[in-house]
């Protein structure tokens, strides 16, 4: 049993493999949080919780002579606002006469197995043998307020995750103008956030920042999780690291604004929380309704980040991401874009795909400018209809030419946008988010649609059903181009505009949802301009995401580096693209260009009928080797064996197989010297005893030969060499 409740001292304890959860009903009726961190068996740890009598920190009315009673120090498993606890909160409700204030008391609970689900909303998936779930009822009694919050138990992965509804349990409208998520309080003060930054083109930055007094957040209110930031943090020991120390993370399983702020209180105890940003949420519940608050994944490991990775990266692969793709090699793609970007005619695709099958490419991807009146972006999104003076031969045509070819085809979308200048805008312009009377803000020349509105999601599931089955393709990229801004919905009254935002996420999952269930074995890729909308929420319906539309291979080493502490290589789309390259000039050799890119969702995306034939000939062999590594790479434990934010001289990573009888180390170096210094890279994750052989040459070397006294990187000429390793076992 992984959870357990001892009804005598009312103290529930949560088991996974090596973690611990404990929180505790106190003698006047709230649910404290006692302890998370490395498993501790058989033991009632309440004697953490402790209070003495300080000033300005109040007592509830039940306990006004217990003056070491105070909701503003003890720790908490959900606090609220206006009942006495001022650190940063999760629940901010204003109540009919105005009053603000929640005091959640415990009611009952509830234990079974399986995982809770959550209607309209993405959550892990697990079956009744590998997940169990906790459901809480607490009742502020002043106005039947009820909250239910959800424990979910993957034992197994060292997984909880945690969501909660709220009901209004009374008589009068209730608005909600804070929800967030999960909290976890913890004793101490020591603490550091790992977030993760950037910008568009530049996503997944790592930044460590020391929790100070008072608080630090990062988050989107940009209506999508964001380039900026990502919903995926986490908390950790000051000294913690690849293999040491303790570290905790908070994934959301939302796509749409968030919030995760860490707060050093008063006496050092720090206060972890995730949710929906409250900025610009509003949300009514009238008698009887109930809102449900997105889930947030919780992960705890002792022995730092790589052991917190790995347990993420199982997760996703077993838990979110669509079980279709689960075990199964995704085929080698080349995606237009960056080759011919708007500029094509259906000859020019044919002669590219000609190339690609070639090159033994297995799916020709036909990015933007295939639709309406789409020549460059100031137009024709919306219209999702082929272009027949592009492609005379439609979209049917078209891919039946590159089926005969032997590859598959794919295509891009951008379901939630429209320009002004579209057939559908002139049709419907009432159908996007924009304020009447004000004109809006715009990027690329375009509007978002109101995914919000049931005609809306129901005209984009007929057109995109449309275009699938004439395509009849294997492959979609459903892309997003642009934050939300003047967020007013035409369907929604005044006082309900505070709902729009998260409305709108609640369409795109809704219309993912039917599109995904109607075509199971399409291959969805996400995409907003790369990775503005790399969250779990996405990877519940599409088992990859393009990861940024920077492709320059020493750039996106940050980027992937960044990327790898919350997601799994399998989730990340990476292309070889042409050098110099696009975004940054920079000139890469290509098989540094293809190693980068193996280290995820293999594609090219460059003109491959300009290639060389010793270009080409090293491209079939990329493509045989992605063949022969994938398992290892997708499907196997990943290290950070370099931390290329501070060495500037190599970058180096590596995937194990899960038996350990199989490794790839990859070595870029950054930045080649006169007279250079040696470098040795130790490899992990191998069996200490085992004999290996290094890229089948003669040498034998044991694991822990590898591990420890590691491998000598060679001495190269030029920036950005590639070294790769497939290490063996005898
Ligand atoms: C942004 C994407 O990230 C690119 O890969 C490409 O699909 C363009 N949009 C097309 O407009």
């Amino acid at each position: 049993m992984s959870i357990l409740y001892e009804p005598q001292d009312r103290v529930f304890t949560i088991h996974t493999k090596r973690s611990t959860w404990q929180m505790k009903v106190s003698r006047y009726g709230h649910l404290l949080h006692v302890y998370y961190g490395s498993k501790i068996e058989h033991m009632d740890l309440s004697f953490l919780v402790r209070g003495i009598n300080r000033g300005f920190s109040g007592t509830p009315y039940d306990a006004c002579d217990d003056r070491g009673y105070s909701l503003d120090t003890l720790p908490q498993e959900y606090p609220c606002s206006g009942t006495g606890d001022y650190r940063t909160g999760c629940l901010h409700a204003i109540h009919a006469d105005g009053s603000q204030a929640v005091e959640l008391l415990y009611v009952s609970h509830r234990i079974y197995a399986g995982k809770y689900r959550l209607p309209g909303l993405p959550s892990v998936r697990a079956s009744d043998t590998e997940a169990q779930t906790l459901e809480i009822l607490l009742k502020d009694r002043a106005t039947g307020l009820e909250v239910i919050l959800y424990y979910g138990v993957l034992e197994e992965n060292d997984v909880i995750t945690r969501a909660l509804s709220v009901r209004n349990g009374g008589q009068t409208r209730i608005l909600l103008s804070r929800v967030l998520s999960c909290c976890v309080d913890f004793p101490g003060r020591d603490m550091d956030m790992l977030s993760f930054h950037g910008r568009h083109a530049m996503e997944r930055i790592l930044q460590r920042s020391r929790v100070p007094y008072g608080r630090l957040s990062v988050g989107s209110v940009r209506g999508t999780s964001s380039h900026q930031e990502n919903p995926f943090v986490i908390l950790c020991d000051r000294d913690a690291g690849e293999e040491q120390g303790r570290c905790y993370s908070m994934s959301f399983v939302y796509s749409g604004n968030f919030l995760a702020e860490a707060e050093a209180d008063q006496i050092d105890q720090t206060r972890f929380v995730m949710g929906i940003h409250p900025d610009g949420f509003c949300w009514t519940l009238e008698a009887g309704e109930e809102f449900i608050a997105p889930e947030v994944i919780l992960s705890y490991s002792g022995a730092g980040f790589g052991l917190l990775s790995g347990n993420l990266h199982d997760l996703y692969r077993q838990h979110i991401l669509p079980q279709a793709f689960q075990g199964r090699r995704r085929p080698v793609l080349l995606n237009s874009w960056e080759a011919v970007e708007f500029d094509f005619t259906e000859e020019t695709l044919l002669s590219m795909a000609e190339s690609a099958a070639n090159l033994g490419i297995e799916l020709f991807v036909l990015d933007d400018g295939w639709f309406g009146s789409r020549d460059c972006d100031k137009s024709g999104l919306g219209d999702w209809f082929p272009n027949l003076k592009k492609l005379p031969s439609g979209l049917s045509g078209l891919s039946d030419r590159i089926r005969d070819m032997g590859m598959e085809f794919g295509i891009w979308i951008e379901p939630e946008m429209v320009n002004e200048d579209s057939e559908l805008f002139r049709a419907h312009p009432d159908w996007c988010l924009r304020i009447p009377g004000r004109k809006p803000n715009l990027e690329r020349c375009q509007l978002v649609l109101d995914l919000g509105r049931k005609e809306v999601r129901e005209h984009l599931f007929d057109c995109i059903s449309r275009v699938m089955d004439e395509s009849k393709a294997a492959y979609i990229k459903w892309d997003m181009n642009r934050s939300l801004s003047d967020i007013w919905s035409a369907c929604l009254p005044g006082s309900r505009q505070g709902e729009a935002s998260h409305r709108y996420i609640l369409g795109v999952y809704e219309l993912m949802e039917r599109l995904t269930q109607k075509y199971p074995h399409v291959l969805w890729e996400g995409c907003s301009g790369g990775g503005g909308r790399f969250d779990a929420g996405i990877l519940s319906y599409m088992p990859q995401i393009w990861c940024s539309d920077n492709t320059d291979a020493v750039e996106r080493i940050h980027i992937q580096y960044g990327t790898s502490f919350g997601y799994p290589a399998c989730a990340v789309g990476s292309h070889v693209s042409a050098s110099p390259n696009q975004q940054t000039g920079r000139e890469t050799p290509l098989p540094t260009r293809a190693d980068v890119a193996l280290a995820g969702c293999f594609g090219y995306e460059l003109d491959v009928r300009m290639l060389s034939g010793e270009e080409k000939a090293q491209i079939r062999r990329q493509i045989e080797d992605y063949c022969k590594l994938w398992h290892v790479i997708q499907q196997g434990d990943y290290y950070r064996l370099s931390n290329p934010q501070e060495n500037a001289d190599f970058a180096a990573w590596e995937f194990v197989a899960k038996d350990q009888k199989e490794a790839v180390v990859n070595v870029v170096i950054l930045h080649a010297k006169a007279n250079p210094p040696f470098f040795c890279i130790r490899a992990r994750g191998l069996k200490e005893d085992a004999r290996y052989r290094i890229d089948g040459g003669e040498a034998v070397y044991t694991g822990n030969a590898l591990m420890h006294a590691g491998i000598p990187i060679p001495v190269t000429q030029g920036d950005y060499q590639s070294i790769r390793y497939h290490i063996q076992q005898v």
